[in-house]
């Protein structure tokens, strides 16, 4: 099976390609960011305790989004396209032996590089169908008609409480600190891929579509 990280900075297009090579490909999309958005709603302990940390956009604990993982990984299955984790070195260390255990590996790290002027506008012009989860840009991509979800026809169109761009400078210091160290460890065991991710929705998901090419999907 096919099991790929998408690495890289927030507002890269992680979420857009995801859901991509869910539809195509028929992959699992395991987003923490969305086990976390889910918890925050759902108004459970945990996601009380992670909401604050959220919107200032800092990480969450290794503990919590280890656990959530590891709680998918048990399930069983594989194809997993991992979106937002790792995003540490103890996240990385985590996976592996998480994955180890389920008898399933790493197939690819896939680097998309985007400068941050590109990720604050794609930031700060994101909505999401609060139905479907479907990604939305202002510009970029709108909805055919406005106020209304191109997939499922919900009206439900969301801004997330961290795309503001004072968050969005706190997510960025986060990633050079803590997760972009990731980029050296995944090429020094020799997993690394970097892709354009400044293209367009399609020019990435076909340079993606590349790497995965005869990876025996
Ligand atoms: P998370 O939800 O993972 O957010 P993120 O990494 O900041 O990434 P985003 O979802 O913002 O961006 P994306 O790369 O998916 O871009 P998208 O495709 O939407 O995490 C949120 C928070 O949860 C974290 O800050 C942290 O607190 C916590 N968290 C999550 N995982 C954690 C972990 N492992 N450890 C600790 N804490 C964790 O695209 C963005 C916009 O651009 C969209 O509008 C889209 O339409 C547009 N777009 C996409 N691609 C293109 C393109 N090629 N050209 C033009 N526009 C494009």
């Amino acid at each position: 099976m096919v099991n790929i990280i998408l690495l890289g900075p927030p507002g890269a297009g992680k979420g857009t390609q995801a859901r991509l090579l869910v539809e195509r490909r028929n992959m699992v999309q395991l987003s923490t960011g969305d086990m976390l958005r889910d918890a925050k709603a759902s108004g459970s302990p945990m996601g009380r305790r992670v909401a604050e940390v959220m919107d200032r956009g800092e990480l969450v604990s290794d503990e919590i989004v280890i656990g959530l993982i590891g709680e998918k990984l048990a399930a069983g299955g594989g194809g997993y396209i991992f979106d937002g984790f790792p995003r540490t070195l103890a996240q990385a260390d985590a996976l592996a032996r998480l994955l180890e255990r389920v008898g399933q590996r790493l197939t690819a790290v896939i680097e998309m590089r985007v400068d941050d002027a590109a990720l604050l506008a794609r930031i700060t012009g994101r909505y999401t169908c609060g139905n479907c989860g479907e990604v939305y840009h202002d510009v970029t991509r709108p909805t055919a008609v406005p106020g209304v979800c191109d997939v499922c026809g919900s009206t439900d169109l969301r801004r997330r409480a961290d795309d503001t761009e004072e968050s969005l400078k706190q997510r960025l210091l986060e990633y050079y600190k803590k997760t972009s160290p990731l980029v050296g460890y995944y090429y020094a065991t020799g997993d690394l891929v970097t892709v354009d991710g400044l293209g367009e929705i399609e020019a990435v998901a076909a340079e993606i579509a590349a790497v995965l090419e005869g990876q025996g999907d």
